[in-house]
């Protein structure tokens, strides 16, 4: 998950709207090192491939190795076919990384001696106004990764009751004002789009905050997406296609997600922790991409 504020940051290219390059990768230093450690081939999977900031830098500095793009948006795909057309040891796939051990198989490949995941949304789709996922750009409100399946935000805000709501925002955003929030978003539907969605939260507490915004939009954001469900087939499959003593990295921005990874490397059979089991982008990273501050990286290996 990257948090809402980092559009802050957002590049714009004026032709055509989002620049594809403008999602930079975050910890990308601690990234490579980890995962390039002792490999020069194998399988390396970045389950959540974005606009392959990671994976270019990871391409570049492991000839030799085959590596598997996969990405649940549509439009993602698109970025990462025409990024890496000229790689032929890329392979890229539209799916969720709930779907890898089908995609391994189908293609033949090998299990992985390493896997990135990189949860939560790009720069790119953060700062496209009809995606809906910033509540600084007026847009529909949809939140779906893979726009051509599921309930939209909207539909799911319009259709749930004000305890449904009041808990997605509370469990998901950790807004402690869940109750009153819920409570003008059910008396104002039906809602549509972002900025009416803004206005209606802001309105309803005593004084509005882009945080608050950010929480009850990151919450909408995870219950559109299903995605600590997804994190947990995740974690039940990973032992399945990949290979003993494969690195794997997740960066997380939400503390149960980070949970969930935590107790995978730590206790679950099959698994240790790396040395050092975690780290966080230093202070310079963190001036140079806001969107990196919530970030931690979790390191485990498959015994
Ligand atoms: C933070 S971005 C990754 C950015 C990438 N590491 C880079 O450097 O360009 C997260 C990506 O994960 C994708 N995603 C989210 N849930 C997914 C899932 N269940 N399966 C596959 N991709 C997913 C999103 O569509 C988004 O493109």
């Amino acid at each position: 998950m990257c948090a809402e504020r980092s559009n802050e940051e957002s590049h714009r290219n004026p032709d055509n709207g989002i620049d594809p390059m403008s999602h930079v990768p975050v910890m990308a230093d601690e990234v490579l090192e980890f995962l390039s450690h002792g490999h020069n081939e194998g399988l390396l999977v970045d389950g959540t491939a974005g606009a392959g900031g990671h994976l270019g830098l990871l391409s570049g500095a492991l000839p030799g190795m085959t590596f598997l793009a996969v990405d649940r948006d549509p439009a993602a795909v698109e970025i990462l076919i025409s990024r890496f057309r000229d790689n032929p040891d890329v392979i890229v796939r539209q799916g969720s990384y709930t779907d890898i051990p089908e995609i391994i198989s189908e293609l033949g490949l090998q299990n992985a001696s390493a896997a990135l995941f990189d949860l939560g949304l790009s720069s790119i789709q953060l700062d496209d106004p009809q995606r809906g996922f910033s509540y600084r750009f007026e847009g529909p409100l949809d939140m779906r990764f893979d726009d051509s399946t599921g309930k939209t935000a909207a539909e799911l805000l319009n259709k749930m009751t004000e305890k449904e709501i009041a808990d997605i925002i509370y469990n998901y955003g950790e807004e402690g004002r869940s109750r009153k929030i819920a409570k003008a978003i059910a008396g104002n539907r039906p809602v549509r789009t972002t900025l009416q969605l803004a206005q209606i939260v802001n309105a309803s507490v005593r004084r509005g905050s882009n945080k608050i915004l950010s929480r009850v939009f990151q919450a909408l954001r995870i219950a559109v997406n299903g995605e600590l469900d997804q994190l947990e087939m995740l974690i039940d499959e990973l032992d399945g296609w990949t290979e003993a003593g494969a690195r794997i990295a997740f960066i997380t921005f939400h503390s149960i997600e980070d949970r969930k990874i935590k107790l995978l490397f730590r206790d679950t059979p099959g698994y240790r922790q790396h040395s050092p089991r975690w780290l966080v982008p230093g202070e310079d990273e963190v001036r140079r991409n806001s969107r990196a501050r919530s970030a931690r990286l979790r390191m485990g290996i498959r015994v």
